[in-house]
């Protein structure tokens, strides 16, 4: 078996005493979907973050792929973040840019490549989620659902190998959702990227997971396939899955 994309051992995030992660292992496979749930304020931002990062933790390990994230400079992070996408939860579009100038955003900052590419590369990562056309509208005349599109060409733009979504069906209706749902799908199994999904919503975990992770008290307490996650008995789980059932 390939060793996994993301490896993380024994990861303590605190802030001021708060402990937010205690001892959180993960790995996620090369070319899966992999979905952490748990409630609001739980830690799955600051997971996020570390991962690429934005912060460090207290102790504990991560490694994407041969490299280890919690040992790199500054310096090296920059690099790393070049070819690791993230969709930050509020899309994180510039008002003022057009859809396709923040889709070449990250492109036109960092990567060194002449304007003609860009602006090719650019066109077909829109048309690739469904925004043909609408390359030169400004996110004011989006609607929340074309934005989160946009923000993901965005990050498609550096063709990365790794994306990770923060909440990315949060605030929009289940119409909009199932459509960001099925591009996720789609980008899987068309460009095979590996996706790490964090969310607290459910139905989005159970249609788009392989295996499906529970963070509850800093770590997880269940990792499996959505049908073992529905099936557990876990005590954790059951009081998550269960909500707004009876
Ligand atoms: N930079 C920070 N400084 C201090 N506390 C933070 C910081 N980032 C997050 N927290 C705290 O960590 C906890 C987890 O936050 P977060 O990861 O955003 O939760 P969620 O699971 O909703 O994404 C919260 O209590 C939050 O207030
Ligand atoms: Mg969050």
């Amino acid at each position: 078996m390939k060793p996994p994309l993301i490896r993380v051992e024994a990861l303590h995030v605190h802030f001021n005493g708060l402990r937010v992660l205690n001892g959180l292992d993960m790995e996620v496979r090369e070319g899966e979907i992999f979905v952490i749930i748990g409630p609001s304020g739980v830690g799955k931002s600051v997971l996020l973050k570390n991962l690429i990062g934005l912060l460090r933790p207290a102790s504990g390990r991560i490694f994407l792929g041969d490299a280890e994230v919690t040992a790199m400079a500054e310096r090296d992070l920059n690099v790393l973040r070049e070819n690791v996408g993230m969709v930050f939860q509020g899309s994180a579009l510039l008002n003022s840019l057009s859809a396709l100038d923040n889709v070449a955003l990250p492109l036109r900052e960092r990567h060194k490549m002449p304007e003609d590419q860009i602006v090719r590369r650019c066109k077909e990562k829109l048309a690739l989620v469904g925004l043909d056309g609408a390359e030169s509208k400004l996110p004011a005349e989006l609607s929340g659902g074309m934005k989160k599109r946009v923000a993901i060409a965005r990050v498609l733009a550096i063709e990365p190998k790794l994306i990770l979504y923060d909440e990315p069906t949060v605030g929009l209706d289940p119409i909009l959702a199932e459509g960001v749902d099925g591009l996720i799908l789609e980008l899987k199994r068309n460009i095979g990227v590996t996706s790490l999904i964090v969310t607290h919503d459910l139905d989005s975990a159970f249609l788009l997971a392989d295996r499906v992770a529970m963070l509850h008290e800093g770590r997880f307490h269940f990792v499996g396939t959505p049908d073992e996650c529905r099936r557990s008995d876990n005590p954790v789980v059951r009081r998550f899955t269960q909500r707004g059932k009876k």
